[in-house]
């Protein structure tokens, strides 16, 4: 009998797809097609978290930069992007006195050939070391670092991760850092939920392509027939857990076919869960923090308390989260 080779790509979605509640996992929206969408949905105006983030790299670098006590600092940012935020950051460490040397580390190459353009424009003094691979991966590198490391994960990205999740990985950059060393992140807080909403819910419908790209890249990858048209999309912000859920629906009772011969029946109306979004408050992210076994530090936040940039420390004398 013929064997047939399923990729784990297509091994994960089909397993989400057939689950009681169908699922699909986030970490698949970032395609070209998705990371131009999230670079859309980026310059929003309802999707106030990179203006607020912005706010505070540059506005509150001079409070951060007291908080970091000595001169010389490699910086490593996880999943740095363009490094079009952190510039300004760096920018403004370096003007304070601050010795830095720059590590963006990030799954796309092409994204880091552009982070050391940008930074090299306005920063041409300053080291830079780029890494290219995923977060797993590219955490080794922390340990390869001389100075005090500050590793930075920003964009709120930790709000992608369920809470247990969200700690296991702060666990591990804690376990991958020497005593001395910072971490800092940025963090999406609660906040109106009809602020929330809207950020998940554009009125251009950004949010929605990009959701709906997931189903356009299946289609591509796995030569599936998903009809975009017969879906939609449902984001719903629960305050109470202060967790965003965002969901694709089923428009009508159809079956949507793979190349590889397997088949899902959708129910009208029935649900495929693509990813949740965490707020929190300054307390939770001290708890979270903590029970990645780091010291808190400090909390610096935009005028209008939107978003925290956090910043916590390995220190000897921190619990270790036990
Ligand atoms: C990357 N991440 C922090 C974004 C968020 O806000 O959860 C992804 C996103 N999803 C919809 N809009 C933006």
């Amino acid at each position: 009998m013929k064997e047939l080779k399923i990729s784990p790509f297509e091994k994960e979605i089909t397993e989400g797809l057939m689950a009681p509640q169908k699922k699909l996992s986030s970490k698949y929206f970032y395609d070209e097609e998705g990371d131009r969408l999230f670079q859309e949905i980026m310059k929003l105006k309802e999707y106030y978290l990179p203006e607020a983030e912005l706010e505070i790299l540059k506005e509150k670098a001079a409070a951060i930069a007291e908080d970091l006590s000595c001169k010389s600092l490699d910086i490593l940012e996880l999943g740095a992007g363009d490094g079009s935020k952190s510039v300004f950051f760096l920018e403004n460490l370096i003007r304070l006195g601050k010795e830095v040397k720059y590590v963006p580390l990030d799954i796309s190459e092409n994204i880091l050939r552009i982070n050391k353009q940008n930074m090299a424009e306005r920063l041409p003094e300053m080291e830079i070391e780029p890494h290219t691979g995923d977060y797993f991966q590219t955490m080794k590198v922390m340990g390869d670092q001389l100075n005090t490391k500050l590793v930075m994960f920003m964009g709120s990205n930790i709000g992608n991760y369920k809470e247990a999740a969200a700690i296991e990985f702060l666990r591990l950059i804690y376990e991958n850092l020497h005593f001395g060393d910072y971490f800092m992140m940025g963090v999406d807080l609660r906040k109106n939920p009809k602020t929330i909403l809207a950020a998940y819910n554009d009125s251009k419908g950004v949010t929605k392509a990009f959701n709906l790209n997931l189903l356009k890249r299946i289609n591509r990858e796995l030569g599936a027939d998903f009809d975009l048209d017969s879906f939609d999309h449902y984001p719903f912000y629960d305050p109470v857990s202060g967790t965003t859920f965002s969901y694709l629906v089923s428009l009508k009772n159809q079956t949507v076919h793979f190349e590889s011969g397997t088949q899902i029946p959708f129910k009208k109306n029935e649900l495929i869960h693509t990813e949740v979004s965490k707020k929190y408050s300054l307390k939770e992210i001290e708890g979270l923090g903590r029970q990645a076994g780091f010291s808190f530090v400090s909390h610096h936040l935009d005028a209008r308390d939107y978003f925290s940039v956090s910043l916590f420390q390995k220190s000897s004398n921190s619990s270790n989260g036990h």
